[in-house]
């Protein structure tokens, strides 16, 4: 589409600019000069009449002056902003650019004006003729008729600063200014030198020497002189361009200018005003042919039918005619019309081009994607992973986006039809055990595509193993046990089979059960013993049992002849045991206790036949006294030799595995049994537990020298489970003792139970 330009009215312009700091800033143009041009539209030469300064004067200070290669390669020099080459600077110049401006629209390119006097219009160089160079012009028309002397180039640059006053600049300054400027036929070489030189009189002189060198590159284009008498002229512009060095060499001569200005302002009746002229070749183009074309995007994306887009268009000279010829390189994907206006046809990609009607060897182009937002461009599936028996059959429910998609046709595949296979709805069925994977595309576009992982499993063989827990803490002696699930139920073989990755630190038994062994990590893993492939696994972590606290009460008593005061305290002292620890007759005594677990063992021929007199005795008096409280205490297992104690333990490892075994039965040499010091009563199992009997000898037991040697709670120290029928005999005094620290002996002497 084409980039609507805005034809301003002289009127409005000149109402605009007298109203911007362009003009009003001027001293020197009175307000009644500025209102002249605004009330006809007409800016006449008051030069004279404000500023008294001759033509002569100002055209000798003002010298800008650029070169155009014609066709042909003739050399016009123009100078810059003297319109209609009269060698001055003035209203009548911007008059004559108005005019200009005013011939032009979005239609008709031709300003009325050549093309050198084009360039010389185009004082800002912005490669179009407007009111902002006639304003730029009426402005340094101002500024020289009150004694500027800048350049108009330069003048621009500086921000249009006023004259100095108190100077003559006609009086005191004296420029030389030589420009020279030649171009070839045949090559495009030019060069501008100047060369200013000034000279003052006293009392203070400041001069200043700038020399400008302009190096221009070759002609970019090439050429061709048309052949004598023949029918056919071949025509071509040499176009001279100025490298980025050049202008900052100006720049520095600019610079040079303005300093001079400083001075003369601080010292206005003792200096001397030393003026430059600057000489500048600039680059020559043809403002009548495009040579670039812009554009306000070069992408695009549009949808199929959906609403179209443009994209402006500027053409470089603003002066060319700017007329476009729009084309798509696929109308099957987009189509574009005379103005621009492009819009989406198909799914796919293409380049829309403009080139220049006026020069059709430029052109810009437009990456333009088309997108169909009728067409699938994803699947959503109710599930992403099946897991079906062999024969059953299972389905993901899909959804097709976007929901408005003109053909939602599924197509369904299976990765491996001998695992798996699925029907055109989407049915999947078992077919023999294992892993495939099942898909669906899109029939519009295939390309969309969703996955379901899908796995068969055989009814009667165990797929998954599933695990009441899969952390484990213990300590040393402790132990646990995760409760396993073998699915599915219909599996007909769910033996498990365990194992440790590190016995030395955990245990396990063919049930699962988990003791800790030594402190450490590691892992215990069951699998399916019909499908090894199936397992599960276990984090243990055993630790070291803590160290033992004891309880120690104190009780203060103080007495005076009037009042008596009890005071009671309680201490709680964490001991670091130094035992007594002896070895008689194969059996260890610490601290005066003779101790069996399963750190501390007896020999096989340890001495003991027999329960102990002593023990005998007292049992019969717990047994008389409790029968005459019409509780019945027996002793259903006293004393147990080393062998009969391996009988018992051994037939337990059979049943239930050393690892369990060792919860409730001690090895042969480490059963208290064997000391005669030991007795089971009535029941021994947990039919016992909550009997009167139970309790009665829970609370009573040490009054006769007895204690419960394992009770429950204090399992990770004693090293077996809760046994509310075993009784041992340490006498009254370390029974009662003991059963009033609420410790078991492994807890009271500081001692653990754990088999080596
Ligand atoms: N039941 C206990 C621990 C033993 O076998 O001696
Ligand atoms: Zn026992």
């Amino acid at each position: 589409m084409r980039a609507k330009r805005f034809l301003a009215s002289v009127l409005s312009f000149v109402l605009c600019a007298g109203a911007s700091p362009v003009v009003s800033a001027h001293a020197g143009l009175s307000a009644d000069n500025a209102a002249v041009g605004a009330a006809d539209g007409i800016i006449t030469d008051e030069h004279s009449k404000i500023s008294g300064i001759s033509d002569t004067e100002n055209k000798s200070k003002t010298a800008v002056m650029r070169t155009y290669n014609t066709v042909g390669g003739s050399v016009v020099t123009i100078k810059l902003g003297d319109i209609n080459g009269d060698d001055v600077i003035n209203s009548v110049d911007a008059s004559a650019i108005l005019a200009a401006y005013a011939s032009l629209s979005g239609s008709n390119r031709n300003s009325g004006l050549t093309a050198a006097q084009t360039i010389a219009a185009d004082v800002n160089m912005d490669e179009r003729v407007d009111a902002v160079d006639a304003s730029n012009v009426l402005s340094y028309y101002a500024y020289t008729s009150t004694g500027g002397t800048l350049p108009i180039e330069e003048f621009l640059k500086n921000n249009k600063k006023p004259p100095v006053s108190g100077t003559t600049t006609a009086a005191s300054t004296t420029t030389t200014a030589k420009v020279t400027t030649f171009t070839t036929s045949s090559a495009a070489t030019t060069s501008a030198k100047a060369v200013s030189t000034t000279t003052s009189a006293a009392p203070k002189t400041t001069t200043t020497t700038a020399a400008v060198k302009t190096t221009t590159t070759a002609a970019q284009k090439t050429t061709t002189t048309s052949s004598a008498a023949a029918t056919t002229t071949t025509t071509s512009a040499v176009t001279t361009t100025t490298k980025p060095l050049t202008t900052a060499t100006t720049s520095s001569a600019a610079a040079t200018t303005s300093t001079t200005f400083t001075e003369t302002t601080t010292s206005a009746a003792t200096t001397t005003v030393t003026s430059t002229s600057s000489v500048v070749s600039t680059t020559a183009y043809d403002p009548y042919t495009v040579r670039e074309i812009k554009l306000s995007k070069t992408e695009m994306e549009l949808e199929v039918d959906g609403a179209g887009d443009v994209s402006y268009v500027t053409m470089f000279p603003k002066t060319a005619d700017n007329r476009e010829i729009w084309s798509s390189s696929d109308e099957r994907i987009a189509l574009v019309d005379n103005e621009g206006y492009v819009i989406g046809v198909s799914e796919g990609n293409c380049i829309v081009t403009v080139k220049s009607f006026n020069n059709p060897e430029v052109k810009a182009d437009i990456k333009v994607t088309v997108k169909d937002p009728n067409k699938v461009n994803e699947i959503k599936l109710s599930k992403t992973e099946m897991v079906i028996p062999i024969n059953g059959r299972d389905i993901s429910i899909v959804r097709m986006l976007p929901d408005n998609a003109k053909n939602k046709d599924e197509i369904w595949t299976s990765s491996n039809p001998a695992i798996a296979r699925v029907d055109d709805l989407g049915y999947v069925y078992g077919v023999s055990a294992g892993n495939c994977k099942v898909s669906v595309i899109s029939a519009q576009s295939p390309d969309v595509k969703a996955d379901i992982k899908v796995t068969v499993i055989d009814n009667n063989t165990v797929h998954e193993i599933k695990l009441s827990k899969y952390e484990m803490e213990l300590y040393v002696g402790q132990k646990d046990i995760s409760i396993v699930e073998m699915l599915p139920d219909s599996a007909l073989n769910k033996e498990e089979v365990w194992t440790s990755s590190n016995p030395a630190i955990a245990q396990v038994d063919k049930w699962g059960n988990v003791v800790g062994v030594s402190a450490g990590s590691c892992l215990i893993t069951v699998v399916s013993e019909a499908n090894p492939n199936v397992k599960a696994d276990i984090n243990v972590v055993v630790r070291d049992i803590p160290a033992t606290t004891t309880t120690t009460t104190t009780t203060t008593t103080t007495t005076t002849t009037t009042t008596t005061t009890t005071t009671s305290s309680t201490t709680t002292v964490l001991t670091t045991t130094a035992h007594n620890i002896q070895n008689i007759g194969g059996a260890t005594y610490i601290d005066g206790i003779l101790v069996v677990n399963k750190t501390y063992g007896l020999s096989s021929d340890y001495s003991a036949s027999n329960l102990d007199q002593e023990v005998l005795t007292q049992f019969a008096k717990l047994s008389q006294d409790a029968a005459s409280l019409g509780l019945d205490i027996r002793c259903a297992s006293g004393f147990r030799s080393y062998s009969d104690q391996e009988k018992i333990y051994q037939s337990y490892v059979a049943r239930d595995g050393i690892i369990k075994a060792d919860t409730y039965s001690a090895r042969a040499g480490h059963s208290e049994h064997q000391t005669g010091l030991a007795i089971d009563v009535n029941s021994i199992d947990y039919t016992f537990e909550n009997t009167p009997e139970c309790d009665w000898l829970a609370k009573n037991a040490h009054k006769y020298g007895f204690i419960i040697r394992y009770p429950k709670g204090k399992e990770i120290y004693t090293g077996y489970n809760y046994e509310p029928w075993h009784i041992r005999y340490l006498g009254v005094e370390k029974a009662a003792e003991i059963y009033n620290s609420g410790l078991c002996i492994e807890e009271y002497l500081g001692i653990t139970s754990v088999y080596k």
